[in-house]
């Protein structure tokens, strides 16, 4: 080690670490030399089983080879070349790839670096569309209590996550929330979505449009179900109602998919799981297995054409980033989606999604547990606060499932896992037992 490294800072300190106690890691930290497959290895020498696909991320397990080799080959043949003006033949590959997967309609695909870059990508597609069309009153911006769609200004704006939001000022102006589509005294414990009337938390959107007036509203966003908040699902025909009702007034609907594209729900996406085809969906994470960062939103060919024609010459969205199809993200993204197809990804976890909510479900009755809910292959478990202290029990548990040898995720109050996308049963009741476990320990 250099000896320059320690007069500043002790080693740790000088990484300000996102969304992390930073205090606690460093006073115990949780440092991974190596992964592959299913597990990270620890500098001491532990093997932890990856329940969290990293972090939403990495679907077809860590340090697949063909994406490696992807990668690598990449690197040596073209490290970078500018999207302005420039391009290479694997972006026009994969945006065809990504989408052929999506919906009939949805054709466009807009390169990111991050899912918080393909939301503040799609409030922008959206806003400029309708200026195009001549709809320049349409500005306000919809999304949902307890939403997360990325730390960029414009998704902590239309995001409804209470810490990620106080921090910062104003925000955009002009954002509205409908509820948070989920109520844990009628629905705790509900395999999958719960059946009732969709309506009980959509005729709020009702309410802010005949308050605003539709022709002030862009576009309405919401994750097809919510996972950052701890995996929260909408009722039964909660999306398809969506659909209707931001059809009938002319409102923009997108997608976040940043989670579930690319498999998370047992099909290529969600869009395609419920039938329902918006007008924009973003994603990131699986879309390359999170092998280097990358983004990206998909347009219908309506909101494509409508910038194509606005101009004769000339740039036709003022928007871009200097890593947009980056060579070697482009390349893992390749590799990736040809093992999505090829070796049939989705089919394999719409196979076991019974058999994870099964098993998810048994853990009903153990210590602490309030609440667990579930879709394809994400589950969440509300932990029961310790004397009113929010997020510390949730916190324990997830740190004694990591001494149990199982990385899950803790947030708030829930304890949330999104196995890797080609787990057998094996790997799945591994990550019951470890989980089973700590909630028997924690205290
Ligand atoms: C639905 C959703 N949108 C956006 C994001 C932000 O993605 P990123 O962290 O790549 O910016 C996330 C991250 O988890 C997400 O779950």
């Amino acid at each position: 080690m250099p000896a320059k490294k320690d007069q500043k800072n002790n080693q740790l300190d000088a990484y300000w670490m996102p969304f992390t106690p930073n205090k606690a890691f460093k006073a115990d930290p949780r440092l991974f030399a190596r992964a592959e497959g299913q597990y990270y290895y620890t500098n001491d020498g532990r093997k932890i089983r990856d329940a969290f696909s990293g972090l939403w991320c990495s679907n077809l397990g860590h340090c697949h080879p063909k994406i490696v080799e992807a990668i690598q080959q990449s690197a040596a043949q073209l490290d970078y070349v500018t999207s302005f003006n420039f391009g290479h033949d694997g972006a026009f590959e994969l945006a065809n790839i990504v989408a052929n997967q999506f919906p009939e309609g949805m054709d466009h695909v807009f390169f990111t670096n991050s899912g918080s870059e393909a939301v503040d990508t799609a409030l922008k597609m959206a806003l400029a569309y309708h200026r195009i069309k001549g709809e320049a009153s349409r500005t306000r911006l919809i999304g949902r209590v307890n939403g997360y769609h990325g730390v960029g200004f414009g998704g902590i704006s239309v995001g409804g996550m209470v810490n990620n939001r106080k921090f910062f000022g104003g925000l955009l102006t002009g954002t509205d929330h409908i509820p948070f589509p989920y109520d844990v005294r009628k629905h705790a414990f509900t395999r999958g979505a719960a059946d009732i009337d969709p309506m009980v938390y959509l005729s709020e959107l009702e309410n802010i449009i005949a308050l605003h007036d539709a022709s002030t509203i862009a576009a309405v966003i919401v994750e097809p179900f919510m996972g950052s908040a701890g995996v929260y699902v909408p009722p039964k025909g909660y999306i398809k109602k969506l659909r209707e009702i931001t059809a009938r007034h002319g409102i923009l609907l997108i997608f976040d998919e940043v989670i579930t594209a690319f498999g998370r729900l047992g099909a290529a996406n969600a869009a395609t799981r419920y039938g329902v085809t918006p007008d924009i969906v973003t994603m990131a994470k699986g879309i390359n297995n999170a092998a280097v960062p990358m983004g990206a939103a998909i347009a219908g060919k309506h909101i494509y054409d409508a910038f194509m024609n606005s101009n004769d010459f000339g740039v036709e969205f003022f928007h871009g980033y200097t890593y947009s199809a980056h060579p070697l993200a482009v390349a893992a993204g390749i590799a990736a989606q040809n093992i999505y197809i090829d070796e049939g990804v989705y089919d394999h976890v719409a196979s076991l999604k019974q058999y994870f909510e099964d098993g998810l479900h048994n853990l009903k009755g153990l210590p602490h547990v309030e609440d667990i809910r579930n879709i394809g292959f994400a589950g969440g478990l509300t932990i029961a606060q310790r004397s009113g202290e929010a997020a510390k029990r949730a916190y324990d548990v997830f740190l004694k499932t990591y001494d149990n040898g199982v990385m899950v995720r803790s947030n708030g109050d829930s304890v949330t896992i999104a196995p890797i996308l080609t787990s057998t049963r094996d790997d799945l009741d591994h990550i019951f037992e470890a989980l089973s476990k700590a909630l028997k320990t924690v205290v």
